[in-house]
């Protein structure tokens, strides 16, 4: 029986990828444009503020995120940019009340990050802030600065390993596990929620050191720990093999398991980040907040089924904002089936679909709209309703990992297809997923 449960939930997780390729290759078709594309608010409709701090000290082997390294005059000519595309998003008619900035390291200009929070409280109703950096800037002295400011801080911290540091070139950057202890020690508690992120499913991470991260994760007591599995694209593949190298054996399945188990006593805030208390503050930009306004160079916004794509460019960025000219330089549609697929699993990967809610909010009907995709789910025993609500079983949050994980990967592949300046300037359309996915290409599952 145990065996046929295992055949079938594989099947179910390679099934689940492959639609998510699928609808990734189809929609990830972007059109390269040349006329203003003007954001327009829809005053029935909440939007979130993404604003991207594109700048590092030095960069890390796995990561894909859009970014220079970090020039003072560069980073302060790039805020003052942010903060003037901030004044015209607040013209068009925009209002938020959550803002998530993201890098990059976002305060690795404290007092120029401390003028934008300022001006993005003035300017809208924005009542919690999100930022992410990195643990060379967690002081109590600088986290100080923010207070009344950022809500939660997510540190990246990756991993306590030493190995696994040195391998992904962190731990003279950052420093060990004995220093990196403490200065979490003491950064956590000086602003509201402070959140630990790490990753799991690194090439030859044993199980050993994946319960070493979890148990001093959790010794430090922060208000949220987030494990990520670690994400390949094509920006990233070849660094992570060269850094970590390429292990056969994919643990993934197994050590979300360990998470699962190790985390029970947590709410799970989403499926891969987990809190003491429940927590109400965005946990994802892309979760909660189904439509957001991207600011910054490379940022994305996805708008009544749009994703439109800021200039990645430094230079182009800044002289589109100071000519006042839109800085979007490519779109990407979402079919209304695709968009409702993306909100059902962003919602489920949070925790519950609340069918009433997401009938009236999108104006849809989901048993029947979805209905190929819930049967699956639920035939697989990865969800279940009470009051109401979709739930995902254990299982079923895995599986939400997985076409996250999938997505972001996408996401990636976008930014990839955009390293290529001559490309996009002779281009009117990219296609971003190059090779059509043929069932299972990617995912190594278990068969046990
Ligand atoms: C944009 S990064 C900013 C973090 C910060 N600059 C630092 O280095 O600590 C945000 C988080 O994304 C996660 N991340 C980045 N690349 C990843 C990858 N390839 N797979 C999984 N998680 C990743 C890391 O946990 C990282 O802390
Ligand atoms: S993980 Fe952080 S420090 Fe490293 S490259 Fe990415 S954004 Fe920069």
């Amino acid at each position: 029986m145990q065996y046929f449960q295992n055949l079938a939930q594989n099947f179910a997780l390679s099934y689940a990828h492959n639609k998510m390729e699928n609808s990734l290759y189809k929609s990830l078709n972007i059109d390269i444009i040349d006329k203003n594309i003007d954001k327009i608010p829809d005053k029935n409709k909440k939007y979130m503020l993404y604003a991207h701090v594109p700048f590092c000290h030095v960069f890390c082997p796995y990561c894909s995120f859009h970014k220079y390294h970090y020039n003072e005059d560069a980073c302060k000519k790039y805020f003052v940019n942010l903060r003037e595309e901030m004044c015209q998003i607040k013209e068009a008619g925009y209002d938020f009340s959550s803002m998530y900035v993201g890098g990059g390291t976002t305060l690795i200009d404290e007092d120029e990050l401390l003028k934008t929070l300022e001006l993005a409280k003035k300017l809208f109703s924005i009542t919690d802030i999100s930022c992410e950096t990195d643990p060379n800037h967690i002081t109590p002295q600088k986290l100080s600065l923010f207070k009344g400011y950022i809500d939660r801080i997510s540190v990246g911290v990756q991993s306590f390993d030493d190995e696994i540091l040195r391998k992904v070139a962190r731990y003279d950057k950052f420093g060990s596990q004995k220093q990196l202890v403490e200065k979490l020690s003491s950064a956590i508690g000086i602003l509201p929620t402070t959140s630990l992120d790490l990753i799991f499913n690194f090439p030859f991470q044993t199980k050993e050191q994946l319960v070493t991260d979890i148990n001093l994760a959790k010794s430090l007591s922060p208000e949220q720990i987030t494990f990520y599995p670690l994400m390949k694209s094509p920006l990233t593949r070849d660094a992570i093999a060269k850094s970590l190298g390429v292990s056969s054996q994919n643990n993934e399945q197994e050590f979300y398991a360990i998470l699962r188990d190790e985390f029970k006593t947590y709410n799970a805030n989403n499926a891969w980040a987990f809190s003491k208390q429940k927590s109400n503050l965005v946990d994802e930009y892309v979760g909660s907040n189904h439509e957001y306004v991207g600011i910054g160079s490379g940022a994305f916004s996805f708008l009544d089924g749009r994703l439109l794509i800021n200039a990645f460019n430094l230079e182009e960025y800044g002289s589109r904002i100071n000519a006042r000219k839109s800085p979007v330089i490519a779109t990407c549609d979402f079919t209304r089936n695709e968009r409702l697929k993306y909100i059902f699993l962003t919602e489920l990967f949070d925790g519950a679909v609340d069918i009433a809610k997401f009938n009236k909010a999108n104006n849809a009907n989901l048993k029947k709209e979805l209905f190929m995709e819930i049967s699956l789910l639920r035939l697989v025993n990865a969800i279940y309703e009470e009051d109401g609500r979709i739930k995902p079983t254990e299982f079923g949050s895995y599986i939400c990992v997985v076409l996250m994980k999938d997505f972001y990967t996408g996401m990636d592949k976008v930014r990839a297809a955009f390293k290529d300046d001559a490309k996009i300037k002779s281009s009117k359309k990219l296609r971003v997923m190059e090779d059509e996915p043929t069932l299972v290409q990617n995912l190594e599952v278990k068969s046990s």
